[in-house]
């Protein structure tokens, strides 16, 4: 099999002759394969175990035959390095025992050592880069999802202590923003040099921001995220996370190839809030895969055709699969956006 590129040529907006599809948090729980794996080890402890991180990278790609793999990780895997001891618990997410409120905790937090801490996600990637035929796409955490997690402690909903904090002591916001900037900065470029392909900036719980308040306390870090990685010569996805249509025409200026967009704004929506500057990716509905089969093809055939009337579209979910998905329908519905997205692209 030869190299399939799809994504970074969408990416770039160059012609491809399907459209390339990934699922975000397609490496998980929906596959019973992965569940067993899961049976006998912790996420961090998969994690810990190069071979087998890589293992599950690629069984999406295998079984579902998508476009590009996404590393098995999470987004909370660097905060380790600058000395803040997490957990993932079960059926809860990220829990910190001692969270970041103060002034001294945000001073406590180290600068990332990528060499003695992360030295097991790099060789990840570097395993990866000689098995797969398609791209890898890293990721971090961006600065507001993950201080989310620092500053809650755990999962919310409100984010009241987050916000708390931001409108409290704006001193203090930005200097937790400016080193969870250069956390990301330099783990993303340890990526790329380590052999990721692509890589995508989750912030999956930035919408819960009003536009001004993005622009004034998260904006200027993500804009200086995306100056600072310029120079490397991969697609670079910016995903605004959950309810992020309204903050989508303060992005036009970011230097991203590919903005990601949830289901509340439609592909053409989307462009035109980003200025018509990005590729886009999305936006099915996770939930929509509950439904019968014809209904799912029904939502993809009608987003690939809105897509396509751009170059520079990608296939996504607007958030990430869960758990109960089935994978039977995932590949039927892989197969049929790729079979559907040749035709119509032939058509043109
Ligand atoms: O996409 C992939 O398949 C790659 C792996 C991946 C994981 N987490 C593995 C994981 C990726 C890209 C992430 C990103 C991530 N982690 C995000 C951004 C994406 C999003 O959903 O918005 C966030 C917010 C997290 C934090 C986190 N980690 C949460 C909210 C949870 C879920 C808790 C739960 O049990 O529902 C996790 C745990 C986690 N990370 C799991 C996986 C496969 C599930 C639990 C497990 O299998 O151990």
């Amino acid at each position: 099999m030869t190299y399939n590129d799809t994504l970074i040529r969408a990416s770039y907006k160059q012609e491809t002759d399907h459209v390339p599809v990934w699922y975000m948090r397609q490496a998980g729980r929906y596959d019973p394969e992965y569940r067993k794996i899961k049976e006998k080890y912790s996420l961090l402890e998969i994690c810990r175990q190069p071979e087998l991180a890589a293992e599950i990278t690629m069984m999406p790609v295998r079984k579902l035959g998508v476009d590009a793999a996404i590393l098995y990780s999470d987004i909370m895997n660097p905060v380790a390095s600058l000395g803040v001891d997490f957990d993932i618990v079960k059926n809860i997410g990220p829990v910190i025992d001692n969270p970041i409120r103060s002034k001294a905790d945000v001073e406590k937090l180290r600068p990332i050592d990528v060499d003695k801490d992360l030295s097991h996600i790099m060789e990840t990637i570097r395993i990866l880069d000689k098995e797969l035929e398609v791209p890898l796409i890293t990721f971090a955490g961006a600065p507001f999802t993950i201080a989310s997690y620092l500053i809650e402690g755990r999962p919310s909903k409100s984010y009241i202590l987050t916000k708390t904090l931001m409108y409290s002591e704006p001193e203090v916001w930005k200097l937790l923003m400016d080193k969870l900037g250069d956390m990301v900065i330099t783990y993303v470029r340890s990526h790329i040099e380590n052999g990721g392909k692509a890589f995508q900036l989750f912030d999956s719980w930035v919408g819960a921001l009003a536009p001004k308040d993005f622009q004034t306390y998260v904006l200027p870090t993500i804009t200086r995220i995306f100056a600072e990685l310029s120079d490397l010569n991969v697609p670079k996805i910016y995903f605004p996370g959950v309810s992020s249509g309204e903050l989508l025409p303060t992005l036009k200026e970011l230097q991203a190839d590919v903005i990601g967009l949830d289901w509340r704004v439609s592909i053409a929506e989307g462009r035109k809030r980003t200025g018509g500057k990005f590729a886009v990716q999305g936006n099915l509905d996770p939930y929509i895969l509950t439904a019968p089969m014809e209904t799912i093809k029904q939502y993809a055939k009608e987003l690939i055709d809105e897509g396509i009337r751009e170059p520079g579209y990608i296939f996504n979910l607007g958030h990430g699969l869960f758990p109960e998905a089935s994978l039977d329908k995932l590949k039927e519905l892989t197969d049929y956006i790729h079979e559907y997205s040749a035709a119509a692209l032939k058509n043109k």
